[in-house]
């Protein structure tokens, strides 16, 4: 049985009325979405604030994802009329690409400024995302790969409630928390699996169980290569396995499960097996 996820609407209520207020100063919106949970960590309500402001959504953590998963989300957004670009914010990968993307999506608002003889300027921006997506990362990068090469200043200058990310983007400085909805107790598993919750929201053994049933699913052999796990073992015989060939073993011989739940995510997270998607279409 999945468990339920108690849910806080106090929060999402708070960050949904925080965007509301502030969205009128955007020139565009920067929605991250985890690309191993490109449905999981995008918020649905979120759209029906943000539904006429220009908006890119950056699919980050494209190394931990599953590539050909990734292809097939990707081209959702992108039917649905979005503006996609897959990025690594931790080493910078296509994070140069996202001040040229936020330019072709609002071309006709800078057209209408260059035609007017204004310059060139810094784009006024928030970035939305679940806790753990890599909104801070993704903040460091930008600044760094924009920053402004002429002058002695740093990439990052702050000002009242703004942060200028180099010549490229002005941000506003707000938490842009934006937590998903967990009304599928899949989503929950999801971002616990993935560690975008804490580990003790959801009891461990329940989602380590959830996590080898998925990888039995949808990725048998990254089991089969990574442990020797075949599709017809039980879910007790899979963590055996896994404990007696790790050596995780208390007094008596018995399995430390506690120490084989640990190293199960710990692979999932690490990529030890593979990029890996859990949302599916
Ligand atoms: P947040 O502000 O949205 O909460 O997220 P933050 O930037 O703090 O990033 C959370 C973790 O995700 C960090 O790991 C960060 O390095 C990692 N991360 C961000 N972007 C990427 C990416 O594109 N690829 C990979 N592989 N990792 C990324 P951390 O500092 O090690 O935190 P933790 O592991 O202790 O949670």
């Amino acid at each position: 049985m999945m468990k339920q996820i108690q849910w806080f609407p106090g929060h999402m209520f708070k960050s949904l009325k925080e965007i509301k207020e502030r969205i009128k100063l955007m020139d565009i919106v920067i929605v991250l979405l985890d690309a191993r949970l490109p449905l999981s960590s995008m918020n649905p309500e979120l759209y029906k604030l943000i539904q006429h402001k220009p908006l890119i959504l950056l699919m980050n953590k494209m190394d931990l994802a599953d590539d050909y998963m990734t292809t097939i989300f990707r081209k959702h957004y992108q039917s649905l009329g979005y503006a996609t670009l897959l990025i690594d914010a931790q080493t910078g990968k296509n994070v140069h690409k996202i001040r040229s993307l936020a330019e072709e999506v609002l071309h006709e608002k800078l057209a209408r400024e260059k035609a007017k003889g204004l310059q060139k300027r810094a784009l006024r921006t928030m970035i939305l995302g679940i806790p753990n997506v890599g909104k801070s990362t993704l903040i460091n990068q930008i600044s760094k790969s924009s920053a402004t090469k002429t002058a002695n200043t740093p990439g990052v200058t702050k000002s009242q409630q703004w942060i200028k990310l180099g010549d490229d983007f002005e941000l506003l400085d707000t938490p842009g928390v934006l937590w998903p909805k967990f009304e599928d107790p899949k989503v929950g598993y999801h971002l616990a699996i993935t560690g975008a919750i804490k580990d003790k929201i959801l009891p461990e053994d329940d989602v380590v169980h959830y996590a080898l049933e998925f990888l039995r699913t949808y990725y048998p052999d990254r089991l089969f290569e990574r442990y020797g796990i075949t599709s017809d073992a039980t879910y007790i015989e899979m963590l055996d396995t896994i404990g007696q060939s790790r050596g995780c073993l208390i007094k008596g011989g018995e399995i430390d499960y506690q120490r084989v739940y640990q190293i199960i995510l710990t692979d999932i997270r690490g990529r030890q097996l593979g990029g890996l998607t859990f949302d599916r279409p």
